[in-house]
This record gives structure tokens, C-alpha cells and sequence, in this order.
């Protein structure tokens, strides 16, 4: 799993090296539609981004707030928050945060506030419809990574059924 500190330029690179493009990266950040985030992955975002002792400047100063009263600077960092607004829906609202600042991960902001990004987040933002076609394209890419080696399906994502299952590329 890639750092959620990564910058988009580090994830450009990263995708590149496994034959995904720029498209394919801010597509399937998309996944992140879902899902849940330990307050432990943005703590250095609130408090000290890049070492500067203060949050990331690309915050909403509201959404801040909520990050703030979430994850205190002594809360138990396993304590969980959604990854976008409609955590159980599979929509663009992802897109449509990251757009108003609202990005859970600094890795998903980045892709906003990075100009050879920025472009691609705010078309999902207001075509639904592009970013499931691009979803598709990209899971299907994902998906030949592993052409050679047996998956496996869990029923929770965190829980190996497998002792020893196929190396994950990217998750
Ligand atoms: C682009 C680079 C990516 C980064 C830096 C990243 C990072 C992360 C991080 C830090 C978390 C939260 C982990 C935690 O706090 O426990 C997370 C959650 C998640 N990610 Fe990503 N991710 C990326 C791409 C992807 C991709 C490509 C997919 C799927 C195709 C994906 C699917 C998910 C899902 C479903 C969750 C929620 C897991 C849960 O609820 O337990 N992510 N990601």
C-alpha cells in the first residue's frame, strides 16, 4: 500500500511502474468512495504536514474542524473515520470532496491540487458516468496484475484466508 503521505507525483510513479496511467491512478483512488481510515494515517496532516507543525493548507478549515474533534492529538489512532461523505454509496462524491477541500488522506488531495491531476478529479466531480467507465478500465488493469498467481476472496478485506497468499502489488 502506497504511503498516505505520497504526493500525486509519487503516485504517478508508482502507477507507472505496473503499467497504470494517470487515469488509472485517479480512477481508482475512486475506490476510496468506501470504506474506513485509522485517525493513525492523518495525524502528521493535522498536526505537523511535512514538518511544519501546522495541517495541510489544502484543508477545508471546516472539514478540518471535524478532522480536529475526530482525531484529537491523544486519541487512540485505531479510532476510524469515512473515507468520503456517502461512505456506503458508490458514487463520484469522492471526487466532489476532494474538490471542496475535503479529502480524507493527503494522498487523495494531492490528485486536487496537483495540475497534471487536477483535471481528471473535477471531470469525475461532475460526470459520474466518466469515472465509472475509467473504474472499470482501471480494476480490470489491476486486476491482469496478478494474472499468475492465485487470489483469494475474503469476506472482511483484513482477515488472510490464505497463509501464504499471492503478493500484493499495490494492496
Ligand atoms: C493511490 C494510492 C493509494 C493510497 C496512498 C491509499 C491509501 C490508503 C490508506 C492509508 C487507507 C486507510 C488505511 C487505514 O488507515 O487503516 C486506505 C483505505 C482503503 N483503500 Fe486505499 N490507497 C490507495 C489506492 C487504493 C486503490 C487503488 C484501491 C482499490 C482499488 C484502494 C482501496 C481502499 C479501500 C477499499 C480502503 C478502505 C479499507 C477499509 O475500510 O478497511 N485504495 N487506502
Amino acid at each position: 500500500m502506497p504511503s498516505p503521505r505520497s504526493n500525486a507525483t509519487t503516485l504517478i510513479n508508482l502507477f507507472q511502474k505496473y503499467n497504470l496511467d494517470v487515469k488509472d491512478l485517479v480512477a481508482l483512488s475512486g475506490s476510496h468512495f468506501n470504506g474506513k481510515v485509522r485517525c493513525f494515517s492523518i495525524m502528521f496532516r493535522l498536526y505537523n504536514q511535512s514538518g511544519s507543525g501546522k495541517p495541510d493548507s489544502a484543508l477545508d478549515p471546516g472539514f478540518r474542524a471535524e478532522l480536529d474533534k475526530l482525531c484529537p492529538l491523544d486519541v487512540d489512532q485505531n479510532k476510524t473515520g469515512n473515507l468520503d461523505a456517502t461512505p456506503v454509496i458508490f458514487d463520484n462524491q469522492y471526487f466532489k470532496d476532494l474538490v471542496g477541500g475535503k479529502g480524507f488522506l493527503n494522498s487523495d488531495q494531492t490528485l486536487f491540487t496537483f495540475p497534471q491531476t487536477q483535471g481528471l478529479v473535477r471531470l469525475y466531480s461532475i460526470d459520474q458516468n466518466e469515472f465509472f467507465k475509467a473504474f472499470v478500465e482501471g480494476m480490470l488493469k489491476l486486476g491482469d496484475l496478478q494474472s499468475d498467481q492465485l487470489g483469494e476472496i475474503r469476506k472482511n478485506c483484513r482477515d488472510v484466508v490464505n497463509p501464504s497468499p499471492a503478493p500484493h502489488v499495490l494492496y
